[in-house]
């Protein structure tokens, strides 16, 4: 028989329960009596981490080498869509020939506070960002015949507490920041399952959460695949697969197993549902079986290496140049310092941890490109058994012997990692101390970060240059090389913010919560949305990234399309000397709007290459869909009319030309009722008219107007509720009866 004949109904209930859950860390469970086998579903997102043998999912268990490509901080940074699809191939290679069939990734939560133990590990700030990678990233997967994972949904935002806390969410919040990422990724590139998270969200287990899982996720969204929980993640397994929870993993030992043919057996739960479950597994082992064996294979390790180091050297973001100190001269004397250099912080800990092929570092790179005489200092011991005093002396020696230094400074591996967050956003005060020294003995100092999560730059005043060099995977050593030397012009853009203090920003007074809760007290405003809003200064902003060229901007122009969207035209022009590639951004606002918003608010982006004094038009599509906000009244997204403008930019505070498009918005048709405002019944396309008229019958023509001191009745008026006015009305003695004037109003014959 072929997997293709068995249905649920060929199977007992027994068997249908054992589909529900997995065997062992990353195995479903095969079903020899009807010859279903088992599938390996592992990690994942920007590497295969495939255990030789037994298993665990905190990354404690050795795995098989594997190509290491920049972590989501990293990546993300690129805004590059064609690069991320391609490195997701690459994964969907790696994952096949090892007959892996579905890797657990990407993630696409939303970077809420920086103090996040994982964000590494996510795209950005903004669900705009998250969503088209995030899409790019599972296409790229699934193109090779394999699944992947997103995740982790929804709202798993911290690390504190993350089995249990309620992430307590708004549902305009809720809907526009953080599952409008998922959302996009669904429609897009409809992955093969999604992982349920390990929160609650407003109270709720995610693995639980029929709303979330099946309302949200299948109906309003389409979803097709099969939902999986974390590993980990399910409390109670009757409720869960009600809900619309698949596929426990990893396995539970027969327990929950059996809990779900007991729940059938006393008629708790509907068989209908396992058999649901069970089909979706099929499903998915059908999937799996077909795909496998499609794959662009075998895996060409070389030329894996070169893409992750083409794919790190678009994720360093120049966050300053001045003097133009980089890119540096090849035959420059160059003082290389910092334990970074030599020891790569490359990726995160926990879950996501891979066993690279090989592994770069920058000292050797950099020695290979370099035509002058490269020194190096360690400058600090991460492992803390050194004396600072000495090697800080070592150090600003070598500084003040080269023509330039270049300082790694970064985070030590245990301060972020999956399983917790951060306590501060600094790094370590020898490695400060470190840079100032080197800094008073040789003003050409060249800083280089290495960090998951944003850190603060105190010394951003006065270090000439800084690059931003996140997480880079394996092959970080040499692009950071190429970047130095200019082989490669830095085009990555920040994905989130840098603050000038963690107290400034967003979540601060709300993370990471308390007694398992976690209240998103700033609403909408995440990330840049908040700093701009509350008019902030930050250390650099979201979008931000300079190139060893210079780009100009025309005029935009803006067109809609029939079906709604805004089509942007923009003349950009490389002005330097070197090619580069610029990321173009589109912002909107909205000033008179009815609604609250942020000041502005990302809506597409795309990327140029150019070379020097070449120009190109280049055309942005903003989707009407992603100008809608969450109208709770309706529970529906609405697009407000107005006059929206669109900001075209070279970061979020770097904005080069502006254009006006006029939009009409949608119909909300708000039930009318006693407690209805005169606002909302004058702008009911049936009672509005009506009021209007009985205004003029009872004030004379134009309605309610200016008093004599200036103020103006139909302001006062606009939030009044209908039913007390026409209390008011009686009581004026208009001659008025207010319980037929009300039901005259509202009635529904137009
Ligand atoms: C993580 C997931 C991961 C899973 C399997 C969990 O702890 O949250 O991201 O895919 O383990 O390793």
């Amino acid at each position: 028989m072929s997997l293709d004949d068995v249905s649920v109904d060929a199977l007992t209930l027994d068997e249908k329960a054992a589909l529900a859950s997995g065997a062992g860390f990353w195995y479903t469970k095969p079903i020899d009596r009807v010859h279903v086998p088992w599938i390996m579903l592992t990690d994942g997102p920007h590497g295969l981490r495939k255990q030789r043998e037994g298993g665990d999912h905190l990354g404690i268990g050795d795995s098989i080498p594997a190509t290491c490509f920049p972590p989501a901080v990293g990546l993300g940074s690129s805004w590059d869509v064609d690069l991320v699809r391609r490195v997701g191939r690459a994964l969907g290679v790696e994952a096949s020939s090892e007959r892996v069939g579905v890797l657990l990734g990407p993630g696409v939560n939303i970077k809420r506070s920086p103090l996040c133990g994982r964000n590494f590990e996510y795209f950005s700030e903004d669900p705009v960002i998250s969503g088209t990678l995030g899409a790019a990233m599972v296409a790229g997967i699934q193109s090779q015949g394999v699944g992947a994972s997103l995740k982790h949904f929804a709202a798993n935002n911290q690390e504190t507490d993350r089995m249990r806390v309620s992430a307590d969410v708004d549902p305009r919040p809720l809907r526009e920041i953080y599952l409008r990422g998922f959302q996009r990724v669904i429609e897009e590139a409809q992955p093969w399952t999604v992982m349920c998270s390990y929160n609650r969200i407003n109270g709720v287990y995610a693995s639980e959460d029929r709303w979330l899982l099946s309302t949200v996720l299948r109906e309003e969204w389409g979803f097709e695949g099969l939902v999986v929980s974390d590993w980990g993640a399910v409390d109670d397994r009757v409720a869960g697969i009600e809900a619309g929870m698949d596929l426990e993993m990893p396995s539970s030992g027969g327990v929950t197993d059996a809990a779900i043919v007991a729940a059938v057996r006393d008629g708790r739960l509907e068989e209908s549902v396992v058999d649901r479950s069970a089909s979706r597994v099929l499903g998915l082992v059908r999937k799996v079986l077909a795909g496998a064996g499609s794959a662009a294979g075998p895996v060409d390790v070389d030329a894996h290496h070169r893409l992750a180091r083409e794919a790190a050297g678009r994720s360093i973001v120049l966050l300053k140049n001045d003097g133009g100190l980089l890119p540096l001269a090849r035959d420059a004397d160059v003082a290389v310092i910092g334990a970074f250099a030599t020891e790569p912080r490359y990726q995160g800990a926990g879950s996501s941890l891979i066993n690279p092929t090989r592994l770069d570092n920058a000292l050797d790179e950099i020695r290979l490109l370099a035509a002058g005489k490269v020194t190096h200092a360690a400058g600090f011991d991460l492992s803390g058994a050194q004396p600072a005093e000495h090697l800080r002396a070592e150090a600003v020696a070598a500084a003040a012997r080269a023509d330039v230094a270049v300082v790694f400074l970064g985070l030590p591996a245990a301060t972020e990692s999956e399983g917790y967050d951060r306590v501060d956003i600094d790094l370590p005060a020898e490695q400060l101390a470190l840079l100032d020294a080197v800094l008073d003995a040789n003003p050409n100092t060249v800083a280089v970060l290495s960090n998951g999560g944003v850190v603060a730059l105190p010394f951003a005043p006065k270090v000439p240059a800084i690059l931003e060099a996140w997480l880079l995977g394996q092959a970080g050593g040499g692009a950071t090389a190429d970047i130095l030397f200019g082989e490669v012009n830095p085009s990555a853009k920040l994905t989130e913010t840098i603050p000038l203090r963690l107290a400034d920003s967003p979540a601060y007074l709300d993370f990471p919560g308390e007694h398992s809760h976690v209240r998103y007290g700033e609403g909408l405003f995440v990330g840049y949305r908040w700093y701009d809003a509350r008019d902030l200064d930050v250390a650099f902003p979201f979008g931000h990234g300079l190139s060893y060229t210079t780009f100009e901007y025309g005029q935009a122009v803006a067109t809609t399309t029939p079906a709604g969207d805004v089509e942007i035209r923009v003349l950009v022009s490389n002005v330097g000397d070197v090619p580069g590639r610029e990321v173009v951004q589109a912002y909107t606002a909205l000033s008179d709007s009815r609604i609250t918003r942020p000041p502005r608010e990302l809506k597409a982006f795309t990327s140029v290459v150019l070379e020097p004094g070449e120009c190109r038009e280049v055309g942005l599509t903003i989707r009407r869909k992603d100008l809608a906000y969450w109208d709770i009244r309706v529970d529906s997204w609405i697009v407000e009319g107005g006059s929206y403008r669109v900001d075209v930019a070279a970061s979020s505070r770097d904005i080069r030309t502006s254009v006006s498009v006029d939009l009409t918005g949608d119909a909300v048709l708000l039930p009318l009722s006693r407690n209805s405002t005169i606002g909302e019944v004058l702008a009911h396309p049936v009672a509005g008219p009506r009021l209007m008229s009985l205004f003029s019958e009872m004030m004379g023509d134009g309605g309610p107007a200016v008093m004599p001191d200036g103020v103006d009745i139909s302001r006062m008026l606009d939030s009044f509720p209908i039913g007390r006015a026409a209390m008011f009305a009686a009581a004026g003695d208009f001659g008025l009866d207010p319980t037929a004037m009300i039901e005259g109003l509202l009635s529904e014959d137009s």
